[in-house]
């Protein structure tokens, strides 16, 4: 596995290898590398030849009160974890040589970005959807996987590629879950015992969400205002937001018809912590 950190070089050698017709596939994340990461480089590993990793905290995602330098940032363990899962070339770049000073320009995605994330994290999305643009210009892929636990990001990065006529696959790649549930983040490392367990509720809400529409149940609001009971009733635990969404464009909906599919959004603190999760409902 090769560690490149200058966006010249990585555009050079990504170059190289689309002249020689290799398949290019890249996995983008920032670092803290788990399980949940991996999965995207084995699903990228059946379509592409040829796997970039990109490892990159991104400070333009990060609103003011948030954790960007609390951020973890084992590098050393990650290029270990890199390596053995068969990622060939490691972009790890300095955030100067990303955003040099001169730079002025940035993407912005609206309606699909402008919700639930978009609203309780106000600039969030303009910093993905600059840096994912960046990171495809630089790595030159074939297709790029996300993972589904973002949901309203692959929506988002979904909206740009077609937006800016991008010629690349986008793949979303399933939510990996704890036995109990909680799907695989790197916020989980935050958590105590007590509050991991308390995180649970959140894949019970998405169970419960799925029995209830299953047995017909058509009003997603009460659904909704139940899976709120439901986490608050939770000790330690606090609902930021919960709704159903058409899964492409996010507006939300309040009716289930049979026959289509919704995806449920959460997004609850466990102690301090702040948790997003997201299910699959067919009515
Ligand atoms: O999902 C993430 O880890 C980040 O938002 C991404 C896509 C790597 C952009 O910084």
């Amino acid at each position: 596995m090769q560690i490149i950190t200058e966006p010249g070089q990585m555009q050079a050698i990504a170059e190289k290898l689309r002249l020689n017709r290799q398949c290019i596939g890249v996995v983008m994340t920032m670092g803290a590398l788990h399980e949940g990461h991996l999965s995207l480089v084995k699903l990228a590993r059946e379509s592409a030849g040829i796997i970039i990793l990109t490892i990159f905290v991104n400070p333009t995602q990060f609103g003011v009160n948030e954790d960007l330098h609390l951020y973890p940032r084992p590098f050393e363990k990650d290029a270990a974890l890199a390596k053995s899962a068969g990622v060939d070339y490691l972009f790890a770049p300095e955030t100067g040589s990303i955003y040099p000073e001169h730079s002025q320009t940035t993407v912005e995605c609206s309606g699909v970005a402008s919700r639930f994330e978009g609203e309780r994290r106000p600039g969030h999305f303009k910093g993905v959807a600059t840096i994912v643009t960046k990171l495809l210009n630089i790595t030159k892929p074939h297709i790029a996987i996300f993972g589904e636990k973002d949901a309203q990001q692959l929506a988002v990065i979904r909206r740009l590629v077609e937006d800016l006529n991008m010629d690349i696959k986008i793949i979303g790649a399933p939510i990996v879950r704890e036995k109990n549930g909680l799907a695989v983040s790197s916020r989980n490392i935050y958590l105590s015992n007590e509050e991991r367990d308390a995180a649970t509720i959140l894949y019970k809400g998405i169970c419960h969400a799925q029995q209830r529409v299953g047995e017909q149940a058509h009003n997603l609001l009460t659904i909704a205002e139940e899976i709120e009971a439901m986490i608050n009733r939770t000790p330690g635990c606090r609902s930021d937001y919960v709704g159903f969404v058409d899964e492409a464009t996010f507006e939300p909906v309040e009716t289930a018809e049979t026959g289509r599919k919704y995806l449920l959004l959460l997004a609850m603190y466990s102690g301090a912590v702040r948790l997003i999760d997201n299910g699959k409902i067919d009515a």
